[in-house]
């Protein structure tokens, strides 16, 4: 289980999104390895592709913290269907998180499912395939 300070946190920086267009707010929550926790939530645009998912938020300040490495993570969005990231989310994450990474899948009160990453994505492409990354543990 997440702690309660993740779960307030991606609350607060929920109820912070921008989306007047479809409505539905997101806040999303990593925590690196370093024991921090970065937030982000869904920002978007009247220029609709423009518009940013609240996890590629979440990750663009963790890495703009110095941290490369997710060890949790927890999504959090409005209405009764159980929040999942979008298809592109998961690679975004994917990149940062290794296959047994847990992602908490939230609504306003709290976890609704656990997943792991490599259920969220399985037979990823990752940076396990590419010469490079150090942070990656190859899945
Ligand atoms: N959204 C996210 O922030 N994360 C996801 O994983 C799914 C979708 C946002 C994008 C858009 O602002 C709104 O939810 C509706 O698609």
């Amino acid at each position: 289980m997440p702690s309660a300070e993740m779960i307030a946190l991606a609350r607060a920086v929920m109820g912070r999104a921008y989306a007047p267009y479809s409505k539905f707010r997101v806040g999303a929550v990593l925590r690196g390895a370093n024991g921090k926790l970065y937030a982000g939530c869904n920002v978007e645009n009247s220029a609709y592709p423009q518009g940013t998912c609240a996890e590629v938020a979440a990750i663009a300040a963790m890495v703009a913290d110095g941290e490369r490495r997710i060890v949790e993570a927890l999504v959090m969005g409005e209405g009764e269907v159980l929040i999942a990231p979008c298809g592109g989310c998961r690679q975004h994450l994917r990149e940062f998180a290794a296959d047994m990474v847990p992602i908490h899948l939230c609504d306003c009160t709290g976890v609704r499912r656990t997943v792991t990453m490599g259920e969220l994505l399985p037979l990823a492409f990752g940076p396990h395939h590419l010469e490079g990354p150090p942070h990656d543990d190859g899945g």
